[in-house]
């Protein structure tokens, strides 16, 4: 289904690695709907072989970029208007990583210099990324700027680790730099919350497959898909949401504002 609600507009998506990425499905939606841009991602995260099929199936070029780098940064961006033709209309953030989630440190544990690092990818890279379009001008008027998040950031879910503080991090950037985009640039500056997704980095999570199962159990929608994400995401950089900013929205089947449902008590009440 294709309604061209992008058609002419150019952006910036970080973090498709492979096809379960909730960015690479964002990148084949927003192309369905007629939007061109460019696809970065980590240099040394890359998986050449992957992304490039991605940017053949979708007319886009590769520009590697560390998102905490602020010189390859400054390069994405003066090289994508270039390659774009102009200002910049959109751009998805979707980048996450934890260090001591990958080497299975206990939030009761942590070794600091991973907590730095895995903030300064997961949320300080958003206010970087910000910066540098805001100092560059690169953005139109109008145009909408997303990162993702998870609902660890209001709650709490364990296993969830450091990741839970830098998403809280993540959507107060979102916030405050929102602020200062939309009041000088006419820019939207949102966080959408997304349901827990089977890809590379959701599957990081210890327990992951319980996760995805109660919050399934829970919502009266189910999950939010990595496509149903994308369609979101699209709906946010089209022209049909353009007042909305400073915003954390949930894409999550409803699982934010439940308490219990009946499939989560069934099975507590079977276990007594
Ligand atoms: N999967 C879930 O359950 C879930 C739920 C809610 C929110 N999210 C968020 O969605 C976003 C996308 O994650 P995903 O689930 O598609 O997983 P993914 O593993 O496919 O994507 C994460 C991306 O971050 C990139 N990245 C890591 N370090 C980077 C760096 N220094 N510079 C640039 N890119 C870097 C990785 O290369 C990868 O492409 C993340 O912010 C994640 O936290 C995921």
């Amino acid at each position: 289904m294709s309604y061209n609600l992008l058609k002419g507009k150019r952006g910036i998506i970080f973090g498709a690695l492979d096809e379960n990425s909730i960015a690479w499905k964002t990148a084949e939606r927003v192309h369905e709907e007629g939007g061109t841009f460019v696809l970065t991602n980590a240099p040394i995260a890359m998986r050449m072989g992957q992304i490039k099929e991605l940017a053949e199936k979708t007319g886009s070029e590769i520009i590697p970029a560390d998102a905490t780098n602020l010189e390859d940064l400054e390069n994405l961006v003066a090289k994508s208007m270039e390659i774009l033709g102009g200002k910049i209309d959109f751009v998805l953030h979707s980048i996450g990583m934890s260090v001591n989630v990958r080497k299975g440190n206990h939030y009761t544990n942590q070794n600091y210099d991973f907590t730095h690092k895995g903030w300064d990818v997961s949320a300080v890279s958003f206010h970087k990324v910000m910066q540098v379009l805001y100092k560059n001008d690169a953005m139109s008027e109008w145009g909408s700027i997303v990162a993702l998040s998870y609902m660890a950031a209001q709650r709490v879910f364990p296993d969830y680790n450091d990741m839970a503080d830098n998403k809280a991090y993540l959507e107060s950037i979102a916030r405050s730099f929102g602020y200062f985009f939309g009041k000088d640039k006419k820019v939207r500056v949102n966080t959408i919350s997304q349901s827990p997704t089977p890809t590379t980095a959701g599957q990081g999570v210890k327990g992951f497959d319980g996760f995805i199962a109660y919050a399934d159990k829970m919502s009266p929608l189910g999950n939010a898909t990595a496509l149903d994400c994308a369609n979101y995401t699209v709906a946010m950089f089209s022209d049909l949401t353009r007042r909305v900013t400073l915003q954390n929205l949930y894409n999550d089947g409803g699982f934010s504002n439940m308490g219990v449902s009946a499939e989560v008590m069934e099975a507590f009440v079977k276990e007594q």
